[in-house]
């Protein structure tokens, strides 16, 4: 059987815009699910000029009559979780269409703590993490010394569970960070009151999914992060603790394989990261700092300027080949009108040679330099366009050197932030 099913992939270093193309999507979707990550995530939509925020809430939320999903392989952090919640809805956004797998991991004060703390001390040798604790989160899960979302719904036990991994928690924080212990009772108290508010959101997700998929409906799976931020894929250390990459979808929101019909990258028109780590085709110049202005590159989630850089070619084949993308939705194209000419990495240079694949070795990685292609740029506002033969020539010339170096088709085009600033070259969904 063919299903109705869709995922949504970073293929970069997150914030390519997702949440614009789940927003797009998510019109005809009966069901939005997220698999992975947490409120380190940002997705911004644009709904006739007013900006929505979103972290952990799928985008679906921002359709009425989508159900929207958060799966066992997301944290979720209770207090942005409501934050978030609250927010949407003195927006007049209905949230009650939502659901939380029972077997999610909770995050808690002192997982922020712990990154926080651990952050600080690394000082510029850190991974520039988001400090939400993400990662302290998923290491007690792998570590099995997690508490799930299940676990709210047993008042007395939970209380019990929550004192054992917070006098374990303070013991690092006080013996190896030196820093003052987390308050119990207050932490404890906060957290029995979320359990009660989440108690009815609580569901086996898995199933939800499950039934939607297999009764042919239309699932959107919604990455957060990109793949290049994979804990195994990624460019480790300084990824983050889940798997962006689409094998995340499979295990994150408990289907088979075979229930993600298509793999949709999407790539921003030149490159972006937030964080430590190597990135080959960063520019750290006027161009750089130009980029940065026009796309507005500052992080949702943190505030912190991007760093910013030509497309990495090397980057989404490689993200391409691991996902299974079968197209991919070119962001931000608008971001580079203006420019006299425009550069796309094909290949990376090291010691002369050109590289194979993409290195694992961060050392090899940060000692690549980029192989250019060099294209015009073109000068007109492109944000009206609203179909690809409306695009000025070397702006279609750019997006199908994109497609030529990627090996993949772009479907999808955007020209601005709106919704309506779209061009659809094929249907995903
Ligand atoms: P963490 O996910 O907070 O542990 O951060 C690990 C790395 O992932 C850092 O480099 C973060 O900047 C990066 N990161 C986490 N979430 C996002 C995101 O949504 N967009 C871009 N980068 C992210």
């Amino acid at each position: 059987m063919e299903y109705r099913t869709a995922a949504i992939i970073g293929s970069q270093w997150g914030d390519e815009g997702k949440g614009k193309v789940i927003d797009y999507l998510a019109s005809c979707a009966d069901v939005v699910v997220r698999a992975q990550g947490g409120n380190n995530a940002g997705h911004t939509v644009v709904i006739g000029g007013k900006k929505y925020a979103l972290h952990l809430i799928p985008s679906g939320a921002l359709h009425p009559g989508a159900v929207n999903v958060i799966g066992n392989g997301v944290v979720v952090d209770p207090a942005g979780f409501f934050e978030e919640m609250e927010t949407l809805e003195s927006d007049g956004v209905d949230c009650s269409n939502l659901f939380v797998s029972d077997r999610a991991h909770l995050v808690f004060p002192w997982h922020r703590a712990i990154d926080e703390l651990s952050e600080g001390r690394a000082g510029s040798g850190g991974i520039g993490t988001t400090r939400r604790g993400i990662g302290p989160c998923y290491t007690d899960k792998a570590a099995r010394v997690g508490l799930r979302v299940c676990d709210m719904l047993d008042a007395a036990a939970f209380r019990e569970k929550m004192s054992a991994r917070l006098d374990a928690a303070n013991e690092i924080i006080e013996r190896i960070y030196g820093a003052e212990p987390l308050d119990k009772v207050s932490i404890l108290d906060l957290y029995a009151g979320y359990a009660e508010r989440m108690v009815p959101l609580i569901a086996d997700t898995g199933a939800i999914v499950y039934d939607a998929v297999t009764a042919g409906k239309a699932v959107l799976f919604e990455g957060a992060q990109g793949t290049m931020l994979d804990l195994d894929l990624g460019t480790y250390p300084y990824v983050t603790s889940s798997h962006p990459g689409s094998g995340g979808f499979i295990i994150g929101a408990g289907i088979g394989p075979r229930m993600i019909g298509e793999i949709v990258g999407i790539v921003k028109a030149y490159t972006t990261r937030v964080g430590a780590g190597p990135m080959v085709t960063e520019l750290t110049d006027a161009t750089g700092d130009a980029i940065r202005e026009a796309g507005h590159e500052y992080g949702t989630t943190t505030g912190r300027p991007r760093r910013c850089g030509w497309f990495d070619g090397v980057v989404v084949r490689y993200s391409a080949r691991i996902n299974g993308t079968t197209g991919l939705a070119l962001m931000l194209l608008d971001v580079l009108s203006g420019f006299d000419e425009l550069k796309l990495c094909r290949d990376y240079a090291h010691k002369g040679e050109t590289l194979q694949g993409f290195p694992a070795r961060l050392d090899v990685l940060g000692a690549c330099t980029p192989l250019y292609d060099t294209l015009p740029g073109w000068k007109s506002d492109i944000t009206r366009c609203r179909d690809f033969g409306a695009l000025p020539e070397a702006a279609r010339r750019y997006v199908e050197a994109v497609e030529e170096i990627t090996g993949v088709p772009v479907k999808i085009v955007s020209v601005g932030p709106d919704r309506e600033q779209t061009i659809i070259r094929e249907e995903v969904f």
